[in-house]
């Protein structure tokens, strides 16, 4: 396969603000308390009245916490990747959606879906690859590639996807930058560095590259990984792409968090060990009780560094913040009419792509992705 250079651009995301906090500390600090026993049984039963009541519909990530995903299972909710929640939200006939999630899935939402409501349980639950993708250096950076396709992640704000031709989930990156690729068009591609490598690599598209990465995935360990392979032999290695080259090498799946899902659920292996966030094990324990899932190493504790694979924002999604949306009206995502109208173009593009193209779309998770079908 031919080699392209990429160019990645020096900018990183803000880890510390002008007081000398980092984002994630804040994040973590926001986490709401567990809630138990009947207080937690009072406060479900609730939101579940109050959703009827109000003719809402709760959508969730992968992974927010089991006790919300459980919650939307048993209304007219939903659990879902990045990209079936953007299509869940436009599709649900309910007047108001409460997205658990992070702030960009938000955002789609209310961009699709102008005429709904869309709340937040936390409106600062944010992702890396949004913080260090801002709209204005991304616009410089695009003014000097006027002739390239502008490709972005899901994981970007509206005013970053105004600017783009397409927007990407990881279920469909592949499948549509390889379409791009055969239309004969260069790519510029924002913000995750290590998904847009792979990608590049997969599809020999000529891409350059924004130098942005999730704080989670990249803190995947190939050395570490490799000896707990070694001491499970037998287990298949499941890696979302926005993990860092050399944990991808080691993979047997690379896909989004529906293609992993898929990977345990189908499966002939017992035992996965699982490079991606993980909130993820609730859905995959649900639906594989009989499956040995193993948590992929990350830097873990030390004197100096202490990581886990769990998302900070995504944490900060609690039962009490959606039952505050539900009662209080709180957290409430706005987007000015003028950058929703920019960013809707892209969105819908990836939408109408990902419907009309499931052969498009099957063929390059056949060839591109290892040992697994359509996620
Ligand atoms: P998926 O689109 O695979 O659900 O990923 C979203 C995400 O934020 C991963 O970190
Ligand atoms: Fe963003 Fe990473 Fe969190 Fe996903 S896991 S929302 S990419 S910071």
């Amino acid at each position: 396969m031919t080699s392209i250079v990429s160019t990645p651009i020096a900018y990183d995301y803000p880890q510390q603000n002008a007081a000398g906090g980092t984002c994630t500390a804040q994040a973590w600090a926001k986490t709401p308390p567990q809630l138990h026993g009947t207080e937690k049984a009072a406060v479900i039963a609730r939101i579940k009245q109050l959703l009827i009541e109000k003719d809402a519909a709760l959508v969730a990530h992968y992974y927010v916490d089991g006790d919300i995903q459980d919650l939307a299972m048993e209304t007219s909710g939903y659990v879902a990747d990045s990209l079936e929640m953007a299509r869940f939200g436009k599709n649900h006939s309910a007047k108001n959606l409460i997205v658990a999630g992070v702030r960009f899935m938000g955002e789609s939402a209310k961009i699709l879906s102008p005429e709904k409501r869309v709340f937040m349980p936390d409106l600062e639950a944010s992702c890396s690859l949004d913080l260090g993708c801002d709209a204005a250096d991304f616009a410089a950076f695009r003014a000097l590639h006027p002739d390239r396709t502008v490709v972005v992640y899901a994981n970007t704000s509206a005013a970053v996807k105004a600017q783009a031709d397409w927007m990407v989930t990881s279920s469909c990156a592949l499948a549509i930058i390889h379409q791009i690729k055969v239309e004969g068009k260069k790519i510029l591609w924002a913000p995750d560095r290590h998904l847009g490598r792979y990608i590049q690599e997969q599809t020999g598209a000529d891409m350059l590259l924004w130098n942005g990465a999730c704080i989670v995935h990249d803190e995947f360990k190939a050395v570490e990984l490799e000896m707990l392979m070694a001491a499970h032999p037998n287990a298949m290695v499941l890696v979302h792409p926005e993990s860092p080259q050399a944990v991808v090498d080691l993979a047997d799946v690379v896909g989004s968090t529906s293609a992993m899902i898929k990977a345990v659920v189908e499966g002939s292996a017992t035992e996965y060990i699982v490079a991606t966030d993980n909130g993820i094990l609730h859905r995959m324990r649900q639906l594989a009780p009989n499956k040995v899932l193993i948590e992929a190493p990350t830097a873990g504790d030390s004197a100096t560094c202490k990581s886990c694979a769990h998302c900070p924002w995504m944490a900060m999604n609690g039962l009490q913040g959606i039952l505050n949306c539900l009662e209080n009206a709180s957290g409430e995502i706005f987007i000015k009419e003028d950058v929703r109208i920019k960013a809707l173009g892209c969105i819908e593009r990836m939408l109408d792509f990902t419907q009309n193209h499931p052969d498009l779309l099957a063929k390059a998770q056949h060839g591109f992705v290892k040992n697994i079908g359509v996620a």
